[in-house]
């Protein structure tokens, strides 16, 4: 049977620890769709043609070690707003979705676009300072030099791109449950989140 939590939200909101989490408590599958966009964005870095890479994407570009840095965060966000480039990847996300035994996708549409049917939707947010100071750790401790200046502007620029754009913009679905991370620990928002999914099983 298949069971799909939609988890959505801007950069560094908390989407992706909380995904795992839900995802290992119930034992369901999880897929980090910014990974897709990430590795679309990085084939153009290397100078490829988006569409092409994105109608191209295999298992195996989802394991480049530098798919996590800023540059290729901002170039996936580009990619992102082009319409091929969202509609190549639809099908695989949304039988990701509906494979046996449930499934946890994150992103930016999930409840929007991919799965507007999910049996439960979440928005997960928090302030732009809170968000670019998550970022700037994260980032230092890969050994970024970013500064948290610089960090606080390629946030601020990503979210605007994510939510401006004409093709699946960066929203909450109807009905989706509003986790605002910015006062919670890890383990708060996790644990709303399970409760949420709880409600529904
Ligand atoms: O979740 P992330 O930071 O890894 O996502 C990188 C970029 O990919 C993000 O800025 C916008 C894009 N993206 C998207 O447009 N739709 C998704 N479902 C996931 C990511």
């Amino acid at each position: 049977m298949s069971f799909a939590v939609a988890i959505d939200g801007p950069a560094a909101a908390g989407k992706g620890t909380i995904s795992r989490a839900v995802a290992a408590h119930f034992g369901f599958a999880h897929l980090d769709t910014g990974l897709l966009y990430r590795a679309v964005g990085a084939k153009v870095l290397e100078g490829a043609e988006a569409v092409a890479a994105a109608e191209a994407l295999g298992a195996e570009d989802l394991i480049v070690g530098y798919l996590r840095t800023a540059e290729v965060a901002q170039m996936a966000s580009k990619v992102a707003v082009i319409p091929e480039v969202r509609a190549a990847l639809v099908e695989f996300q949304r039988d990701f979705a509906r494979r046996d035994g449930g499934a946890v996708l994150d992103g930016r549409d999930i409840g929007t676009v991919i799965c507007p049917d999910a049996e439960v939707k979440i928005f997960v947010t928090a302030s732009a300072e809170v968000r670019a100071k998550r970022r700037f750790l994260e980032l230092q401790a890969a050994g970024s030099a970013m500064t948290p200046e610089e960090v606080m502007a390629d946030v601020l620029a990503r979210d605007a791109r994510d939510r401006d754009r004409a093709t699946a913009p960066m929203k909450p679905a109807q009905g989706a449950l509003i986790l605002d991370t910015s006062e919670m620990t890890i383990d708060e928002a996790v644990a709303a989140a399970i409760k949420a999914i709880e409600a529904r099983c």
